[in-house]
């Protein structure tokens, strides 16, 4: 399985490796968010949903309170979910998690999916350095992280 980590020196490069990824997701693929706050976990969704949508200007409205945004994409749904206040798995049913699957799904905090944890996500996980440099942390997807990713630098 791949496994591999990226400097991102700016904002602009978490936004290079959103639309990076982007371009490489297909319905049914699940993408898992993690990292502390201020890492940049909302800067890489409103880049992937931008890119993913064909539209530049779409509004990305946090799902910090709704606990899921769905956007319909050309190929497919993609569902935003944050579920930092997901009361338990059922709660997940009832946001319309096992429909949103046929789609794509971009989770933030998807510690709360425990048993519903997609074993083929690809996960991606930030860290955020003393000198306050970003990382990322991409494990998941096999080949399809191919040159596009894998050997690609995020400058900016
Ligand atoms: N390399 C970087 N990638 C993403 N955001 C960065 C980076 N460096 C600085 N920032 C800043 O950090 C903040 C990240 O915020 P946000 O994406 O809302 O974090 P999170 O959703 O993980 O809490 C933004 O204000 C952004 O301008
Ligand atoms: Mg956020």
């Amino acid at each position: 399985m791949t496994d591999t980590q990226k400097i991102l020196k700016n904002e602009q490069a978490t936004e290079q490796l959103a639309r990076a990824l982007a371009v490489l997701a297909q319905p049914g693929d699940a993408l898992l968010l993690t990292g502390p706050l201020g890492a940049g976990k909302s800067v890489f969704a409103r880049a992937f949903l931008r890119c993913f949508c064909g539209d530049d200007a779409l509004e990305v409205p946090s799902p910090t309170y709704t606990l899921v945004q769905t956007y319909q994409a050309p190929s497919c749904t993609v569902s935003h979910f944050d579920l930092w206040r997901l009361g338990g798995p059922d709660e997940l049913e009832e946001l319309g998690w096992e429909d949103a699957r046929d789609g794509v799904v971009l989770v933030e905090w998807p510690e709360r999916l425990e048993d519903l944890t997609p074993p083929e996500a690809l996960h991606i996980a930030f860290t955020v350095g003393a000198d306050g440099m970003r990382t990322v942390h991409l494990h998941g997807w096999g080949d399809r992280l191919d040159g596009a990713v894998l050997s690609a630098s995020f400058s900016g």
